[in-house]
């Protein structure tokens, strides 16, 4: 369960989050949406912690961020925009490194649960090779292998589809799909409203950082009062064009 309440990011007297309340339940995979620059990437690295508020509170399965960080923290997945690798490291290597960031140990329970999860995104192959030697979508995956390691109950994850190739895609897409109906909450920012409509079954929109739209794309498509693709109900919604 996630819960943003008042959420807001000023830089500088410019609101780059403004006031943000949403309310995200146990197993539903939600989708952000809104143009470049809306506060996307300032909400999310909020609510993952690296980023402190100006204002308002998150609460992330009923810890507050602010007051309980590690318990907040343990319940949640990260997978950054411009993730940062140990580039020197074999993907295992890396993924044991991140086990032990969370103080998991190296017993076989672990040795299984990182084999699982090279197989699940197809890197297993590659997990004696040095990261440096990936591809960007092998390093995409492997960056969601380390953010599934200690079983997140919360994932939050800023434009993940970027860069992958459709086959990649669809693997992402099938395992967010799996993820959510373990009963993970799943967050994620997409500038892909096809991504967004097969996904998540629930959306909100953010312009100049305020959410100005919130439904399943069904809703949106009323709110826009129009049918047409999504991408004419975004533009819609977000300028008032169509
Ligand atoms: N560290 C910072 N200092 C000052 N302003 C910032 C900083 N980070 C972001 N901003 C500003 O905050 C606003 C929101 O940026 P943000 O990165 O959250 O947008 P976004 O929705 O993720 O955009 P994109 O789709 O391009 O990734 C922008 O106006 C941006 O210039
Ligand atoms: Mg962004």
């Amino acid at each position: 369960m996630i819960k943003l309440i008042n959420l807001t990011k000023l830089y500088r007297g410019l609101r780059a989050v403004d006031r943000i309340n949403l309310k995200i339940e146990k197993g539903v995979c939600f989708g952000f949406l809104g143009p470049n620059g809306a506060g996307k990437t300032t909400t999310i690295r909020m609510m993952a912690g690296v980023l402190k508020p100006t204002e308002g509170q998150i609460i992330i399965n009923g810890h507050d961020l602010s007051k309980e960080p590690s318990a907040a923290k343990q319940c949640v997945g990260f997978i950054p925009d411009r993730p940062f690798m140990y580039e020197k490291l074999t993907g295992l290597e890396f993924l044991h490194f991140v086990a032990g960031l969370y103080g998991l140990d190296s017993a076989s329970m672990l040795d299984r649960r990182i084999g699982d999860l090279l197989g699940l995104f197809e890197l297993k192959h590659w997990e004696e090779e040095l990261i440096e030697s990936y591809s960007h979508g092998m390093k995409q995956r492997l960056i969601m292998c380390a953010a599934l390691i200690h079983q997140p109950k919360v994932l939050i994850v800023d434009e993940p589809m970027v860069g992958l190739d459709p086959k990649g895609a669809r693997l992402v897409k099938n395992i967010f799909r799996e993820q959510a109906a373990k009963g993970t909450t799943l967050f994620m920012s997409t500038h892909s409203l096809e991504v967004a409509e097969e996904v998540c079954e629930e959306i909100a929109i953010i312009q100049e950082g305020r959410i100005i739209a919130r439904g399943t794309a069904g809703e949106l498509r009323e709110q826009a009062g129009m049918d047409g693709n999504l991408e004419d109900i975004f533009l819609r919604l977000t300028q008032g064009e169509g």
